[in-house]
């Protein structure tokens, strides 16, 4: 068996050795072209001129391209078409792309973009989500979800509580920049290679863009250098440029962009400002709780409405919320449109509710976890979504109550309780959370996967799905799927680059489920081959002299070979068989498909059934701020996920720590720093700081909860690959626990960086 084996990622020899290539490492040919973009200066305003003569009679240089120069449509956009390559007349923030220039080399480039004379008449940015409220600019329609009675209900709860609650963005900073190689073809095709969790929203927008058809592009990505959700539609932009200078020019075109223009120029997660309101008992249990979000959006659509809608649908957490009323819109912002990010909303969505579980606690003056235990879905009633999804095979109050016990939580929080009482360096903190988290895509269409799986006469096998690698092991995971499909070894096994000339119209690998899309399409393929192959090999095993009848469903598939299991002494190879197959003409290929059943949502009624199922899991973690400084440790960190039956152990632990780390950057480190001109300053990793390896808490458990009941999804298994990213609302929780015993801490802010605590702490020297 290869599922539930920690085989090694398959490029896990290629990362750690450098020699797995990514984008700019491929070979180009002699005459390829260097792309750079000119970037808008200015936050809003209108170009007044483009004067590009003199930049493109520097030597070198071969084009430059405007947005008049776009032969088909300027405008993109996943919901509403808003978003153009190039700018048109107006710019909508700083870093928007104006021109691309195409050159022999990088220093033609800077040269020419010396010598290009950009006018912009400026106009009053939007730079902030408070500004755009009063204004009422707002993307798009609005979001609600709502259920039962919230006014009567909060004014009838023994306590009210209410505030703002502000979280910031957070840059997804792969370690790959956005980049793309273009070449064209015969016929007007335009080849593209894109850094791409798309491919085919990279192949739909280039024809619409270069004004070809579907079929005369094709996109291909090996693997990119990270995505985190940045590469969902983003990637899009380079692609686009790239194959604009390929069709014009007839040669190789390349734009990989440096790690500072990436992070001035494209979108991140979406910062929120959330007002809310919530009425409860005195044990904590929420009767009725009002939440109003506000998201930036940036300055066009992008995901904006979706990543929205996640938040709504995850305000509840893990808890029964029995009357509620959610309402969101998202801002336009003259920044670069936000976008997708792990967790796509989620997080903002779950640290609201959480920021509001601790409040109610502090109003009772009890531990959190008893208002957290109060609040729980439950297994038998209680168990209603405000979308009116059950929550089945419930696993939340076992998963807490285990974690609370292999933590120590409740002896470690009266321990360090005492303990804050008497140091006066060091405050301490402790907080745990439960988390669940919706599997399948709130767009019933996305819910598809397609795989090709070919079958070669020595055994061994090609599989291509629609699923993008970046990192993630989503390759690996469908190996092991196939492998055990034909009981064969995994490294007979290989997964191919992504195309969209072997699988057309696919979902982007994202939300998650890429496995479960594309692995459960893989495997339906490798059905139709297996029952070929049985039928061949039933036939070569059936024997007369042992009244052996021909029966394909006696055919085992084990350990390489290929028997009827009334007779295992007479054994086939794998390969034996194979090669059989194309002798008597059987086809050795096969496509399949999947569609997520079950799952449709209604955002006009803010009813039905989004997800599949839920990922679940909980976590605790422990912090350690230095009262004068400020500066932020996390000791301990307690992890337990139900990720059901894991394909991959080791990589799912990998999902886990990674997402958890990530998540912990976005809650207490990760800070965007704009100026008033609405310039980004903390655009590279000198002023932007992400967990490094000495912010690893010394102390990380995870564990996976056993559970064998997920028989909606491939295998029993769940995804793993955003969860894990919101168990990490814990250290922030902790921060805000620990604070809340020197300070009132009601508008603590994320990320709780060292400035955001000193903010807190010294609020109360000045007070006294
Ligand atoms: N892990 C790595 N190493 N690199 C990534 O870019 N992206 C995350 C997550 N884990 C990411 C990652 C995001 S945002 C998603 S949606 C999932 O992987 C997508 O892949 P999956 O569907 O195979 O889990
Ligand atoms: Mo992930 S944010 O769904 O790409």
């Amino acid at each position: 068996k290869n599922v539930g084996q920690s085989i090694e990622h398959d490029a896990a020899q290629g990362h750690v050795t450098g020699t797995a290539p990514f984008l700019e490492d491929l070979p180009l040919p002699s005459d390829a072209l260097t792309l750079g973009l000119v970037y808008s200066p200015v936050a809003c305003g209108k170009i007044t001129s483009l004067d590009l003569s003199a930049a493109k009679q520097v030597p070198g240089v071969a084009a430059i391209y405007t947005a008049a120069d776009i032969p088909g449509h300027n405008y993109f956009g996943p919901h509403f078409r808003d978003e153009p390559v190039l700018a048109d007349q107006q710019v909508l923030y700083v870093g928007q792309p104006v021109a691309v220039i195409a050159a022999e080399s990088a220093h033609a480039i800077t040269l020419a973009r010396a010598q290009i004379i950009l006018n912009i008449e400026a106009q009053e940015p939007i730079l902030s989500i408070e500004r755009a409220i009063k204004l009422e600019r707002f993307i798009g329609p609005g979001r609600r979800i709502a259920r039962g009675d919230t006014r009567t209900a909060i004014a009838a709860a023994p306590r009210k509580l209410a505030g703002v609650f502000h979280c910031g963005g957070q840059e997804q900073f792969y370690l790959e920049s956005q980049a793309a190689i273009a070449y064209p073809g015969e016929q007007g095709q335009v080849i593209v290679h894109s850094s791409t969790q798309n491919p085919t929203e990279v192949q739909h927008v280039v024809a619409e863009a270069l004004g070809v058809a579907q079929h005369q592009v094709v996109c291909l990505c090996k693997r990119m250098g990270g995505g985190f959700g940045g590469k969902e539609t983003q990637a899009v932009l380079p692609a686009v440029l790239a194959a604009l200078v390929a069709q014009k020019t007839g040669r190789t075109a390349r734009l990989v962009l440096t790690k500072d223009e990436d992070m001035c120029s494209t979108g991140k997660r979406h910062e929120y400002r959330v007002e809310w309101e919530v009425g409860f008992d005195l044990q904590g249990k929420i009767e009725g709780v009002r939440a109003n979000f506000f998201s930036n959006g940036g300055a066009s659509a992008d995901l904006s409405l979706a990543v929205l809608e996640r938040s709504l649908l995850h305000f509840d957490n893990s808890y029964y919320l029995p009357h509620v009323e959610m309402v969101g819109k998202v801002c336009f912002t003259n920044f670069p449109s936000n976008t997708a990010f792990r967790g796509f909303g989620g997080p903002q969505g779950m640290i609201a509710i959480e920021n509001i579980i601790h409040e109610i606690a502090r109003d009772l003056n009890v531990d959190p976890y008893e208002v957290q235990l109060n609040n729980l879905y439950g297994t038998e009633d209680r168990n209603t979504t405000p979308y009116g999804q059950l929550v089945r095979k419930n696993h939340l109050p076992e998963i807490m109550s285990q974690l609370a016990a292999t933590s120590q939580y409740r002896e470690r929080r009266q321990a360090i309780e005492a303990q804050n009482k008497s140091d006066v360096l060091l405050l301490r903190g402790i907080a745990i959370m439960p988390m669940k988290f919706g599997i399948s895509f709130t767009t019933k269409f996305l819910n598809q996967g397609n795989a090709l799986v070919n079958i070669y006469t020595d055994g061994t096998i090609q599989v291509s799905t629609g699923a993008t690698e970046m990192g993630q092991g989503v390759n690996t995971k469908i190996r092991q799927l196939v492998a055990d499909e034909f009981g064969i070894g995994y490294d007979r096994v290989l997964l191919m680059p992504t195309s969209t000339e072997k699988n057309p119209n696919t979902s982007p690998t994202a939300a998650s489920a890429s496995t479960d899309l594309n692995g459960t399409a893989a495997v339906r393929a490798c059905e139709t081959l297996r029952g070929r192959l049985a039928e061949l090999a039933a036939k070569k095993l059936a024997s007369v002299e042992l009244g052996l009848t021909e029966s394909p469903e006696c055919v085992i598939f084990e350990a390489g070979l290929v028997f009827d299991r009334r007779n295992p002494a007479a054994k086939l190879t794998f390969g034996q068989l194979c090669l059989q197959a194309r002798l008597e003409r059987i086809d050795l290929g096969a496509r399949g498909f999947y569609a997520t059943p079950g799952v449709d949502y209604n955002r006009e009624t803010g009813r039905g059934n989004p997800f599949l199922y839920y990922t679940m899991g909980a976590a605790v973690a422990e912090v350690e701020i230095d009262r004068f400084t400020g500066s932020l440790r996390v000791p301990r960190v307690d992890l337990l996920m139900d990720i059901g039956r894991s394909i991959n152990p080791a990589v799912d632990r990998g999902q886990i720590i990674g997402g958890f780390i990530q998540g912990m950057g976005w809650a207490t480190a990760e800070c965007l720093v704009y100026n008033e001109r609405g310039e980004l300053l903390s655009h590279s990793p000198t002023t932007y700081k992400i967990p490094a390896i000495t912010d690893l808490p010394p102390v990380l458990r995870c564990d996976l909860f056993e559970n064998n009941d997920n028989d909606e999804n491939v295998a029993r298994s769940k995804a793993v690959g955003e969860p894990p990213l919101m168990l990490a609302i814990s250290v922030w929780t902790a921060v805000k626990q620990a604070l809340s015993q020197a300070v009132e801490t009601e508008d603590l802010r994320l990320p709780a960086t060292g400035e955001e605590i000193l903010r807190q702490l010294y609020r109360r020297a000045n007070v006294a």
